[in-house]
């Protein structure tokens, strides 16, 4: 079996290239354009039997078709995307390009191949459209959890951009008949995420004793699920989801920026003390709030844990205190991630605060 891939070189990608060939001898094409998001280095522990990085562009029909036509992937699962909020927020042009054109034009490669396929091959056939819970919008502190049913309200161009793209792979099953599957996930924190992100930015600049940036009162909640519970999610919707359905996912585990964050303090403090006795919660600086701040996201996974028997299985403060490990004994890669473009973008982003 073949399984493409794309945007396995980023940071829930990887995780999920790795963990399904824990337990499977398929070989995983990972289309991957490559951005400052991606990173090569991550699966080269993989054989060729095993991996193939092709670097390309989700967009470029040319290409897409080749690898369909070449490899003959029996599921397809899209990651590809630009992710970062605030990025979405200086500019939105990329993110049109990447998650709104680019998924319209890789749903129409995928279209063209699974319409030359025999219907038996149709049947297994899958594409999974990795997506999420910012598409719902922002919740009140009393609102109950977003479910598959909760109508869409993006409020950055980043969540409109995955809701585009979200709507266009929903209209390919129903217009086209395409085997599509979608998932609606909320945070994800663990190993491989580029470190513009709440959790890997706060580790490493705790590390450093640097500031600890904390947007506006820093009240904003998240609901936290560790990248290997997504991963293991994903799996179980290729396997089990019905064709067609939208599957929410969330660890149940909603945390206010601030607790996160000297939770992360504390987790430096013990592992690595400071031989001065700073504490590393001294850092926290309140800065400009990010325009538009959705102010809280909850996911009700009551869908996936009754049709799918998923349930997350790492504790937020377990898969935190791993996830700091994790960066505590990659020095390498974090080093290596953190090159011109990171610096560019840490100046352009918090040099004014
Ligand atoms: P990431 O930014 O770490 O990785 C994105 C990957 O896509 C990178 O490897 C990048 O090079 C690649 N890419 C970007 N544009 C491309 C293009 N045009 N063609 C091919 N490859 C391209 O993102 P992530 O955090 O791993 O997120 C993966 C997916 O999961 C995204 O679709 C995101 O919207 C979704 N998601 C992320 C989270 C989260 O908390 N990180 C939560 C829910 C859903
Ligand atoms: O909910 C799922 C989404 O989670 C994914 O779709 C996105 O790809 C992913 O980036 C993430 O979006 P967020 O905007 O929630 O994640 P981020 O890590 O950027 O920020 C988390 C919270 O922390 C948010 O409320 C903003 C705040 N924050 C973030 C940074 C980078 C700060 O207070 N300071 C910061 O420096």
């Amino acid at each position: 079996m073949t399984i493409l891939v794309t945007g396995g070189a980023g940071f829930i990608g990887t995780n999920f290239i790795f963990d399904l060939l824990s337990e499977s001898r398929e070989l995983v094409v990972n289309l991957d354009k490559l951005t400052y998001a991606g990173n090569r280095h991550n699966l080269t522990k993989l054989t060729d039997q095993e991996h193939r990085l092709v670097e390309g562009d989700i967009g470029d029909r040319e290409l897409v078709d080749k690898i369909l036509n070449d490899y003959a992937p029996t599921h397809v699962v899209n990651f590809a995307a630009e992710s970062h909020v605030d990025r979405s927020i200086h500019g939105p042009r990329d993110f049109v390009d990447t998650n709104v054109l680019g998924t319209f034009n890789l749903l129409e490669s995928v279209r063209a191949y699974f319409d030359k396929l025999s219907s038996e091959k149709k049947e297994k056939f899958r594409f999974l459209h990795v997506s999420t819970d910012e598409v719902y919008g922002s919740l009140g502190p009393g609102d109950p959890p977003f479910t598959e049913n909760s109508p869409y309200a993006p409020n950055s161009p980043y969540s409109a951009s995955k809701a585009a793209s979200d709507h266009f792979v929903r209209a390919y099953h129903h217009t086209y008949g395409l085997n599509v599957l979608t998932t609606n996930c909320s945070n994800n924190y663990g190993p491989y995420q580029f470190p513009e992100k709440l959790i890997p930015l706060m580790i490493l600049n705790a590390l450093a004793f640097k500031p600890l940036p904390v947007y506006g009162d820093g009240l904003q909640i998240r609901d936290w699920l560790h990248v290997s519970d997504h991963t293991r999610a994903i799996k179980l919707v290729l396997k089990k989801g019905e064709i067609g359905q939208t599957y929410n996912i969330g660890g149940q585990a909603e945390l206010a920026n601030i607790t996160v964050v000297k939770t992360i303090c504390e987790v430096l403090d013990s592992l690595v003390p400071d031989p001065q006795g700073r504490r590393r919660s001294s850092l926290i600086t309140y800065v400009k709030d990010r325009p538009g701040h959705d102010r809280r996201y909850a996911i009700d996974p009551g869908k996936i844990f009754d049709k799918l028997g998923f349930e997350p299985l790492r504790k937020f403060e377990e898969g935190l205190t791993e996830t700091v490990k994790w960066y505590l004994n990659n020095g390498a890669w974090v080093q290596n991630v953190q090159s011109g473009e990171y610096r560019r973008w840490i100046d352009k982003q918090y040099g004014q605060n």
